[in-house]
């Protein structure tokens, strides 16, 4: 199988997830990616059967109004039932790196509001201990140096992404060579305490709820392990 087709599967299981949470006034919450993308034209077909959505990033409310979902302001909805969004890594306790897109921030902030939150991810991002992929930090621009010099001093070894704004119009530092990251909780509370980080790419404080894991042996669901 590829990798697009276990993407396509974990994006149909979690449709069909989203269905047995929804009623007609409900809002989903849309991650960003490649899998997220999948999730979004899959749920095109079911759209008279919820309210609308919030998106994670620009690019995923445009794929949505392109289908015809309303997208809706985070700050204009009471609750968002469900959040379904891709990982670049996750672990068995369901703690992610996510921002490969540049949409950390966004996404963490539909994480948090989501009642649940399902990843989506085929089996290339299951890892025993994160950090491997580099780690996305959001960054203030005029703190890019600082930041860069407080990442050194925590071990790590920043990368600026050339070229790249985020939808805040901030700019991204990828941490290489955290693996193997221990506590993910305190990482991203030591990343958030650097002043001029907006956000970090670890969702460990709020890790899924649930991971629809596509593999060669169908979708696995699986629930965070202690
Ligand atoms: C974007 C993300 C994505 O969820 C992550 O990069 C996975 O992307 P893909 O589904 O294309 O593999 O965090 O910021």
């Amino acid at each position: 199988m590829t990798q697009d087709a276990l993407k396509k599967a974990v994006a149909q299981s979690a449709v069909e997830h989203t269905l047995e949470r929804i009623d007609a006034d409900s809002i989903v919450g849309i991650g960003t990616g490649s899998t997220a993308n999948f999730f979004i034209d899959l749920l095109a077909a079911h759209r008279g059967k919820f309210a609308g959505t919030v998106a994670s990033s620009e690019a995923s409310a445009q794929r949505l109004k392109e289908h015809g979902i309303p997208v809706y302001d985070l700050n204009a909805v009471n609750e968002v039932v469900v959040y379904v969004d891709g990982a670049d890594e996750t672990n068995p306790r369901l703690e992610l790196i996510k921002g490969g897109g540049a949409a950390l921030t966004r996404e963490k902030i539909v994480a948090a509001v989501a009642k649940e939150f399902i990843c989506i991810a085929d089996d290339s991002k299951w890892v025993d201990h994160l950090g491997t992929f580099p780690l996305p930090v959001e960054v203030i621009p005029m703190a890019r140096s600082h930041v860069g010099r407080e990442i050194v001093k925590l071990g790590g070894d920043p990368v600026y992404r050339q070229g790249v704004v985020t939808d805040n119009g901030n700019v991204i530092i990828d941490i290489h060579h955290l693996h193997p990251i221990g506590s993910a909780r305190a990482l991203e509370e030591k990343l958030n305490n650097i002043v001029g980080v907006v956000t970090n790419g670890l969702f460990a404080l709020r890790p899924a709820d649930v991971l629809l894991l596509g593999t060669p042996d169908g979708v696995k669901t699986l629930r965070a392990e202690g």
